[in-house]
């Protein structure tokens, strides 16, 4: 099948303003939505770009709005979205090129909620044991690629993009609910500030567009619930 592809154009250096371009492609329902960027670039226009790396929904790299709604590329096939795919880059964050957008905001982000495990207490003789039930506990935000989808999908972030965001709190989750972890207090402390996690009014956007199905609106409420009780159960 005849397959057409409308893509966001823009590069800063030369172009006055963005625009787009379309491309048809002959196309199979199976293929991925990358594979059609990839004929795109390697057999009609080298000049596009956009990142990807393992085309298996494990990097996050290649996080896009395709027919307006924030997805991985390699996760959508044609069949999912038709014949008509309008591809565009993740909204909220500056254009580098074409598809490429600026992630150090988002990185930026990311640190500060000290993506690391803090324990200063001496090590066991062994490793730090923790329960099957202890670790399930923060299983689900262990599954986070920081793609980014849910944070450019989200309305606080759109009306400031200095909202921490939910990808932020997602993995300031999997420590906070470590049993073996002791920086729960100075993250919630983080997430308590004025660009925190209160910027969050629940509108779930993040939890749809999280192509790990990870319940990003359940935790960053867990996280909330943390903050307003001090509990860590
Ligand atoms: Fe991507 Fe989901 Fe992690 Fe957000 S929570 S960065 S959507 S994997
Ligand atoms: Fe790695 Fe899509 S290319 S997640």
């Amino acid at each position: 099948m005849e397959v057409t592809l409308r893509i966001f154009r823009y590069n800063p250096e030369k172009d006055k303003k963005p625009h787009y371009e379309t491309y048809k492609i002959e196309a199979e329902q199976t293929d991925q939505v990358l594979d059609l960027l990839n004929r795109v670039k390697w057999e009609q226009d080298g000049t596009l770009a956009y990142r990807r790396s393992c085309a298996h929904g494990i990097c996050g790299s290649d996080a896009l709005r395709i027919n307006g709604v924030n997805r991985l590329a390699c996760k959508v096939l044609v069949r999912d979205v038709g014949t008509k795919i309008t591809v565009e880059p993740l909204l909220g964050m500056s254009v580098i090129k074409d598809l490429i957008v600026d992630m150090e905001p988002f990185f930026d982000h990311y640190r500060i909620i000290k993506p690391y495990l803090i324990n200063d207490e001496p090590l066991p003789v062994g490793e730090r044991i923790q329960s099957q039930e202890e670790r399930a506990r923060f299983d689900d935000t262990t599954k986070c690629i920081l793609c980014a989808a849910c944070t450019t999908s989200c309305p606080s972030f759109w009306a400031s993009g200095e909202y921490i965001g939910p990808a932020a709190i997602v993995l300031a989750h999997r420590f906070i609910f470590d049993s073996r972890d002791r920086g729960a207090r100075e993250r919630l402390e983080e997430l308590n500030g004025r660009m925190g996690i209160w910027r969050c009014h629940d509108i779930f956007n993040c939890t749809d567009a999280c192509p790990r199905e990870i319940e990003v609106t359940k935790a960053l409420g867990e996280v909330k619930l943390a903050i307003i009780t001090g509990r860590l159960d």
